[in-house]
């Protein structure tokens, strides 16, 4: 039996509905297919983005997107995306073996996020631009001035200035964005952080691109917070982003959908590390930052496994199996366990490439089950999180092992308590009693994410083959306890009242 206690009088604060955010690059069929066909397109589309991608996202009350990398943001021109599509110029695309026609630009992807209704989330060139191109970006999409930009902006279509409240200064900087080193990333960004106004009237969050991540222990922020703390004239930044992807030793003897238990357990373990990376990011953060005002920003998470056989290998397209909800789930819950600092989060990536919400080919179109984790959970965004005691049994395989539940519990506006959990076991389900007395329990209804096998995924010839389902096997006692039986290798979302 696992245990569970809800507090419901312990709040730990807001769950930022930015945790809640994704990232779309120009990289493999994301950006081209998956989002932009173009107006000529037999595909439906509302100004040449497609239909079925905006009205699968909108389910998902998406906060904020990030755009256009990645390591692509460090190599965008921003002046080659904009004015009439038929005289942009043709790049060759970062990833390579695909040409960039520079069709979906500033002006493309502000349609889309005004058709998701979603927060713009813009990484800034640092790799491979100038402080003055940011600047001179910023200043088009936010400036409601009588300026040469924002005239040529209002030429190109745009009357009135865009509300624009992040932007990252470069990506992965120590990295595909200039292999620099912690101090050299901080001189610049300091220069960035100076010179790139802010023209709107929306606060605008300049995010450092963390110098972090699955790899490091914090050593890197370290060294960046104390080159910019430490000088004569200190700079603070908004917010420093890490990545951390689940990215296996021996990855070619990896397969998003063909492995066994070894396999299943060796990405959750890996999956489960994210919550010490979060504790080691922050504990320099706090050194800087008791009051806890700068936000650590996850804007790259997820699985990454070798390419689906026979597709190109850079435009890293996997599939997305039963394996990967669980993967969001205990993500999620661990970014809400740590609610204080962790404000913004960005799952890699939305359309067709690494842990995606959706896969297209052609026309076709599939939802993942990454992409119902993320629908099961929305109603944690901008909740109050619940302190909630999680007292399980192991789950463990050969000599690897994780509590066999996750599970997180928050507390809407108008009262209503939704609780998710998953079970990390593949092969056997758990049994839950909950204590749920602090909460005067009337009614539990449910939605369960499970698949036939650990290994389901939704295929174009099966594309409903894993989809949430009504869940009724819920026993509330007099004394205010839930029971249920949890099946296997399943994520479930249930609505207390
Ligand atoms: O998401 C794919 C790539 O992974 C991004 O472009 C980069 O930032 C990271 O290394």
């Amino acid at each position: 039996m696992n245990k569970l206690t809800l507090h419901a009088q312990a709040e730990r604060g807001t769950i930022n509905r930015h945790i809640y955010g994704h990232f779309a690059e120009h990289l493999g069929r994301c950006i081209y297919e998956g989002i932009w066909v173009g107006e000529d397109s037999p595909i439906p589309n509302v100004r040449g983005i497609r239909t079925d991608t905006v009205e699968a996202l909108r389910k998902l009350n998406i906060p904020n997107l990030r755009w256009p990398g990645g390591c692509f943001a460090d190599v965008y021109h921003w002046r080659d995306g904009i004015g009439p599509r038929d005289r942009r110029v043709k790049s060759v695309n970062f990833w390579g073996e695909a040409s960039e026609p520079n069709h979906f630009g500033t002006h493309e992807f502000m349609d889309l996020c005004q058709q998701l209704d979603c927060d713009p989330y813009i990484g800034g060139n640092v790799g491979s631009g100038t402080v003055q191109e940011m600047r001179d970006w910023v200043e088009y999409l936010t400036s409601d001035y009588d300026s040469t930009l924002s005239n040529e902006r209002r030429q190109n279509g745009q009357d009135k200035a865009w509300p624009v409240p992040f932007w990252g200064i470069g990506n992965e900087n120590w990295g595909c964005g200039g292999h620099m080193t912690p101090e050299q990333y901080a001189d610049l960004y300091c220069q960035y952080h100076t010179h790139v106004k802010n023209y709107g009237q929306t606060p605008m969050l300049k995010i450092a691109s963390g110098l972090g991540g699955s790899d490091t222990e914090g050593e890197d922020i370290a060294l960046f917070m104390k080159h910019i703390y430490g000088r004569r004239h200190p700079v603070t930044t908004d917010g420093i982003s890490i990545h951390y992807y689940v990215y296996l030793q021996h990855q070619l003897e990896h397969s998003a959908t063909d492995f066994g238990e070894a396999e299943w357990i060796t990405v959750l373990q890996s999956a489960y590390q994210i919550g010490h990376v979060i504790e080691c990011n922050a504990a320099v953060m706090d050194s800087y930052d008791p009051d806890k005002r700068m936000w650590l920003i996850v804007d790259e998470w997820g699985t990454w496994y070798p390419v689906e056989a026979g597709t190109n290998p850079a435009f890293l397209y996997q599939q997305n199996s039963m394996r990967d909800a669980v993967v969001a789930a205990l993500t999620l819950h661990l970014f809400q366990d740590h609610c204080d600092r962790v404000q913004m989060a960005n799952i890699a990536q939305t359309v067709n490439v690494l842990q995606a919400m959706i896969l297209t080919d052609g026309g076709r179109f599939l939802l993942t089950p990454t992409y119902h984790v993320f629908e099961m959970f929305k109603r944690h965004q901008d909740a109050t999180a619940l302190l909630l005691d999680i007292d399980c049994e192991a789950y463990s395989f050969r000599e690897q092992s994780l509590p066999v539940i996750s599970a997180s519990a928050s507390k809407s506006t108008s009262g209503e308590v939704l609780l998710t959990l998953c079970n990390l076991h593949p092969t056997r389900s758990a049994s839950i009693d909950c204590d749920c007395r602090d909460i005067a329990l009337s009614k539990a209804s449910g939605r369960l994410l499970a698949g036939d096998t650990f290994t389901a995924h939704n295929t174009f010839e099966d594309p409903e083959r894993v989809h949430p389902v009504p869940f009724e096997q819920v026993s509330l006692s007099d004394d205010g306890h839930l029971r249920l039986e949890l099946p296997a290798a399943a994520v479930l979302a249930l609505t207390l009242n």
